[in-house]
Order: structure tokens, then C-alpha cells, then sequence
């Protein structure tokens, strides 16, 4: 697969298919670069790290937990250790929680160092690696603390998904249905015929979906990399998507969150006149209803505890609720004016569909 390179304020830095990750074995016996590894990943994929030394690997189990701000004073401590300084080059490798938690880390540590990022999971290869985005949760609450910062390389292999639970895969494709949804009629048409092959084929053979998910994705940064106006679309869903983590206290994937924020926008846009329900019912079967994989016992809220939740938004102005809402040409509409009683009122619907 050809490498993407995505133009960045900061510099522009490219995404690198490589299968057998040859271009980490330079890496590994440095003694100026530190690893942050996901446990899991680490445990999966030993006999790829054998040769890094103990002392510059930091292994983290990647949970929202653990993405918090206070987490990360044990790892400035670590690496405050060292003898280099900024010369020291970090390279995270797991999901999207270590991407957040190393391009933090890389960013804000001696005012920025260099930085590789090596995604394990659907969601991270085929949306988070590129943007430049890394967020921390604070308290309760979800990416409220963050950085731009995109990192030097990104290196990714696709042999890292045959291990991934069920559960992630689709959250990552929750990731991907909204990228296509983005990218409007066109798109969805391609993305149709994928979802038709069983989920083993597709594991097997993603890397044209990836490669189409990171273009539709890299238009929007590259046009917007502060997310001060179009980018805001790429946040279709996450806004009841990171309400409901807070209130389940992450016990939904973050991709299967956003699923659940798409059904419930989409919902609340047919409420609003701006999506007939032809079109919102043909959007939920098609590409949405069989992406969400989660047992009812996990969606137990209520729209008062989602509406705290959305109050806690940095996109939000004023009292009422920030959504971007998708209407019935694929044109999509950044709300900053939502009331907040459109949540109540469209509770019920969205609840039977779980
Ligand atoms: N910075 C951004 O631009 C951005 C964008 C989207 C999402 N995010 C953040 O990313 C996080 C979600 O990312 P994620 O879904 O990748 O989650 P994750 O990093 O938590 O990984 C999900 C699970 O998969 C496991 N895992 C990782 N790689 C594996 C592999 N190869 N085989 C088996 N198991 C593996 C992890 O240990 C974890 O249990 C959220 O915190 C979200 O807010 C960030
Ligand atoms: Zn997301």
C-alpha cells in the first residue's frame, strides 16, 4: 500500500504501511528512544520487543482510567530520568488510549519531542493516527484536557487486528461507518459492498477501507487542523457518544459509543424536520444497526444524567447542548443551540432501538 502524508502546521509527517514493522527495529536498541507499550499488546506480541531494554519500557494498560492527567505523572517521573532530554524520541504502540496518552506525554515534555505512533486497533488505523489530536480525560469527563501534536511517523501494520476482540473490531468500525457517512453518497455506496463480506474477510482484508477511511479523514484535518470549523463534522456522534461513556462509565468503547451518538443524532435531526424517516430508518439498517454490539444491560441512564453529561462538552456555548446533526442531502449541521429538552423528548425512541 502506497504511504499517505498528511500536510501539518507542525510539519507534514506520513502514515507508513508496514506489515512486518521493519522500520521499528532501528528503535529498539536506542538507547535515546522509550517505548509506551499497551500491556495487552505487549503480551500478544513479545518476541516483536525482546530487544528493548526494561528500563525504557513503560507498559500501560489502556483503559479511560488510566488516560486521566494524574496518570501521567508517573511517567513524566520516569522519563524525567533519563539522561536525554530532548533528544529522547518516544514511540507509542497500542490503541488509541496509548496514542492519547503518548502524544500527551510527547507534546508537553520538554515543550515537544519527537514522537512515533504505532496503532493496534480498527479504530486507530483507520481514523485516530492522523490529526494531530491527543486528549486526556479529566475526572468523570471525557478528552476535556488535550494537545495538538502530530506525531514524526506513523507505522502501521494490519497484522495487529487479527488479535483484536470482537468488541473493538466494531468499535472501530463505528469509527469508519461515520467517516463514510461524512463522505455522503458516493462513499456509502463503496462501503455497502463491505459490509456485505462476513467479519473474517474483512479482518483479513481492510486495507482499502482503511486507506479510504484515512483520505475522507484527511481532507478535513488538512483543511481545518485546529478544528475551528469544518473539521467539527469528523465529531458526528461524539457528542451523545461521549456523554454516554461518561454515564457508563466507560464501559462502551469509545466507537461503539459514537454508534450509539449517530443513532440518537439521527433521531433528534428527524424531530428536528431536517431528516425524513425514510431516510433515517435506511441509515439505521443499513449502517448503523448492526454496529452496535453492546448488551442492554450496559445502557442504563437516563436523559438527565446524558444531558449533565453533554453540559460538560468543550464545543459548548452558553446553556444550551453542542451536536452536530446530519440532514437529509448528507449535509451535515454544527448545532451549538440544542435544547435541552430535545434529549428528553427523543429518549424513548432511541432506548427501544437498544
Ligand atoms: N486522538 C484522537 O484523535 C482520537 C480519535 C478517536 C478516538 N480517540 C480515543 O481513542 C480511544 C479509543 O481507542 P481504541 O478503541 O483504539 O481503544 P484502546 O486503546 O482502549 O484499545 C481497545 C482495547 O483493545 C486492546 N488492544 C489494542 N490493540 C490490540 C491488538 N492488536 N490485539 C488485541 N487487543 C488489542 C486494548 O488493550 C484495549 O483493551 C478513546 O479514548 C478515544 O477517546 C482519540
Ligand atoms: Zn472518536
Amino acid at each position: 500500500m502506497k504511504d499517505i502524508t498528511i500536510h501539518s502546521i507542525f510539519g507534514d509527517y506520513k502514515v507508513v504501511f508496514d506489515e512486518q514493522l521493519s522500520s521499528l527495529s532501528s528503535f529498539l536498541e536506542d538507547s535515546t528512544v522509550v517505548f509506551i507499550i499497551d500491556e495487552k499488546v505487549f503480551k500478544l506480541y513479545t518476541q516483536l520487543f525482546n530487544t528493548i531494554s526494561p528500563q525504557r519500557l513503560i507498559l500501560i494498560k489502556a483503559n479511560e482510567r488510566n488516560k486521566s492527567y494524574l496518570s501521567m505523572v508517573k511517567i513524566y517521573e520516569i522519563l524525567t530520568s533519563f539522561q536525554a532530554k530532548r533528544n529522547l524520541t518516544l514511540v507509542g504502540i497500542g490503541g488509541g488510549i496509548i496514542q492519547d496518552i503518548s502524544g500527551f506525554i510527547a507534546s508537553t515534555l520538554y515543550r515537544g519531542i519527537k514522537w512515533i505512533y504505532c496503532p493496534t486497533t480498527l479504530l486507530a488505523q483507520s481514523d485516530s493516527c492522523i490529526g494531530a489530536k491527543t486528549s486526556l480525560n479529566f475526572g468523570k469527563y471525557k478528552n476535556l484536557i488535550g494537545t495538538f501534536y502530530p506525531p514524526e511517523r506513523v507505522l502501521l501494520s494490519t497484522k495487529f487486528l487479527t488479535t483484536l476482540s470482537r468488541k473493538d473490531f466494531y468499535s472501530g468500525m463505528g469509527e469508519i461507518v461515520k467517516l463514510f457517512l461524512i463522505d455522503g453518497e458516493n462513499s456509502l455506496n463503496y462501503f455497502k459492498s463491505q459490509l456485505s463480506r462476513n467479519e473474517i474477510d474483512l479482518r483479513n482484508n481492510i486495507d482499502e477501507l482503511l486507506m479510504r477511511s484515512l483520505l475522507i479523514k484527511k481532507r478535513y484535518i488538512e483543511e481545518d487542523e485546529f478544528d475551528k470549523g469544518i473539521r467539527n463534522i469528523l465529531n458526528f456522534g461524539h457528542c451523545i457518544g461521549h456523554a454516554i461513556e461518561s454515564v457508563t462509565n466507560y464501559a462502551i468503547p469509545h466507537g461503539q459509543a459514537v454508534t450509539l451518538g449517530m443513532i440518537w443524532a439521527n433521531i433528534i435531526s428527524e424531530s428536528s424536520q431536517m431528516l425524513s424517516n425514510e431516510k433515517k430508518e435506511m441509515i439505521y439498517n443499513t449502517f448503523l444497526k448492526n454496529n452496535h454490539t453492546i448488551s442492554e444491560k450496559l445502557i442504563s441512564f437516563d436523559s438527565g444524567s446524558i444531558i449533565s453529561a453533554m453540559k460538560k462538552d468543550k464545543k459548548r456555548v452558553g446553556d444550551d447542548l453542542a451536536i452536530i446533526l446530519l440532514s437529509e442531502n448528507f449535509k451535515f449541521n454544527s448545532k451549538k443551540d440544542l435544547k435541552a429538552e430535545m434529549i428528553t423528548k427523543t429518549y424513548d425512541e432511541f432506548v427501544s432501538l437498544l
